[in-house]
């Protein structure tokens, strides 16, 4: 078994049940009757190193993810899968000591319990990661010999399935692909129907399914069944589409920025991760005594929530809640409107008193509405910003022609250290100048600092944009705060 982290190691086993396995991530008991207790812990694991730190509310988006796809997979009829009971129906599974437990409701689940396959079941849309490298050395994935100019991140011609072996310590192994095809068919084709199943639900959403992982097994009779977690940000690779599109039109191009465990993948490669072996126990002390930098733990927490919500369309917190019926309190956010004038007030003010009724108060915890512009009012802007927008969680910004208040806003809001998002709604006529130049305000901020419609691609736009912006506010997962490219001012240069 993997060597588990202190945090890792240190999760209390649930009383009165059988352990009978503690994976990387998840802890796996034994209920009878061939049924399994699977948790998934907020523990993170990469290039097999268990790392001492918790991401907080990882373990319950992989739950409601793999429950959110496995749900949809039966119902389209492509595969049978392990899941039994979620959210709080795992409770007639359970004895009367753990039911009711709204933590153990929201991360586990229960599943039929399978004979594994010893087999990592992986298909590739795109080329990125271990097959780009081996690609950039001998021209070829897993043996196919590709075109010559392709680059990281570009779609492959085809899907490929790529599998591994599933060590139980140390790194997984590459297999033959053709030997594994003749030897697992069933498994094979599943795994291309799914990962084509999920591809076409996630480019809808907007995001790239760019490559997987699964596990199959059998059941008692000899059914293929899909088993532990589908299309997940720990099992799958996840990009913007529109930042794919992006990078497609460049001649020099590179994958997208990861919307899943990449994220913690590139800072172990920065510190070296990457180049140490998970079976030398020296290595794994040096890895266990690694601090996660807090950042990036947060950034990675933020990240599951967003590309949960980018794919589902709903809140993890109100998934859990609602779909899975687990007694949970859906955090209410405090909302900000700010208008860059009295006029742009008076232009779109109204469409407040409509999306709070939409919205209604129970989702609204508050929503303040300010006057402030960014050219007459630059000292209050500062205060504004320093004083975290006096107690926002997240702040619309509203107006018309050069519109810098949602970009200044949100740069002093970055230099205090507050991470409140910023969400710019751009107003004037259809087809104005005014109207133009205020998106341009907001989309051709450098680093794309400032919210927008990502999904579509497009500025949140006059009176029915404000209505979507707060509605977004209000139910959305909003994307992470990354760390920023810092750019000292240069002074008297030299010519
Ligand atoms: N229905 C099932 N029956 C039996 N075993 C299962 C079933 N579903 C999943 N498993 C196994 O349970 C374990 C889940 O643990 P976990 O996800 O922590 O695994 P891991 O593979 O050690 O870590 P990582 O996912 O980071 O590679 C895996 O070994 C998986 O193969
Ligand atoms: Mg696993």
């Amino acid at each position: 078994m993997a060597q588990l982290s202190p945090v890792r190691a240190g999760e209390p086993v649930l009383k009165g049940l059988k352990l009978l396995n503690r994976g990387k991530v998840r802890d796996t008991y034994d209920l009878g009757s061939g049924y399994l207790l699977s948790v998934a812990t907020d523990a993170i694991s990469i290039f097999d190193f268990v790392l001492n730190a918790k991401v907080p509310g990882k373990g319950m988006v992989l739950t409601a993810m793999t429950h959110f796809w496995m749900t949809k997979l039966e119902e389209a009829g492509i595969c049978k899968t392990h899941l039994v009971a979620a959210g709080a129906a795992i409770d007639h599974y359970l004895p009367k000591e753990h039911q009711g437990n709204v933590d153990l409701q929201s991360r586990a689940m229960v599943v039929k319990q399978l004979q594994m396959a010893p087999v990592e079941f992986i298909a590739r849309g795109y080329l990125t990661g271990t097959a780009f490298k081996e690609y950039q050395k001998t021209g070829k994935v897993f043996g196919v010999a590709l075109p010559s100019d392709l680059q990281d991140g570009d779609k492959l011609p085809c899907v490929f399935d790529t599998p591994t072996t599933k060590e139980v310590e140390g790194h997984d192994i590459p297999m033959n692909s053709e030997e594994v095809r003749v030897k697992y068919p069933e498994e094979t084709k599943t795994l291309l129907a799914v990962y084509e199943f999920v591809r076409k639900f996630a480019e809808e959403h907007g995001v790239i399914f760019a490559d997987t992982k699964l596990e199959f097994g059998f059941d008692e009779k000899g059914n293929l069944v899909l088993g532990d977690e589908v299309a997940t940000p720990d099992s799958s690779r996840f990009w913007s589409l529109m930042a794919w599109m992006a990078e497609k039109k460049k001649e020099k191009r590179k994958a997208p920025s990861p919307y899943d465990k990449q994220l913690v993948r590139n800072w172990g490669i920065e510190v070296g991760v990457n180049n140490l072996d998970p079976l030398s126990s020296e290595d794994v002390e040096k890895v266990h005594g690694m601090e996660v930098p807090k950042e990036l733990i947060t950034a990675t927490s933020e990240m599951y929530r967003y590309i949960f919500w980018l794919l589902t369309g709903m809140r993890v917190d109100s998934y859990v809640a609602s779909k899975l019926r687990v007694d949970r309190e859906i955090p209410a956010r405090k909302l900000a409107v700010v208008f860059g004038s009295r006029s742009d007030y008076a232009k779109a003010g109204v469409q407040l008193a409509v999306a709070q009724k939409y919205v209604g108060n129970r989702f609204l915890g508050k929503l303040d509405v300010h006057v402030l512009s960014c050219h007459r009012n630059p000292l209050y802007l500062v205060e504004f910003a320093g004083s975290g927008c006096l107690g926002a969680d997240v702040v619309i910004a509203v107006g018309g022609k050069a519109f810098a208040l949602p970009g200044v806003l949100d740069a002093h809001l970055h230099a205090e250290g507050f991470r409140i998002p910023v969400i710019g709604v751009a107003l004037g006529e259809e087809g104005s100048e005014e109207l133009l130049a205020a998106e341009l305000s907001i989309s051709q901020i450098p680093g794309q600092t400032v919210l927008m419609d990502e999904k579509a691609g497009v500025v949140y736009r006059n009176t029915d944009g404000l209505s979507r912006a707060i509605v977004r506010a209000t139910f959305s997962e909003l994307p992470p705060m990354l760390p920023r490219v810092e750019k000292k001012p240069e002074f008297f240069i030299k010519s």
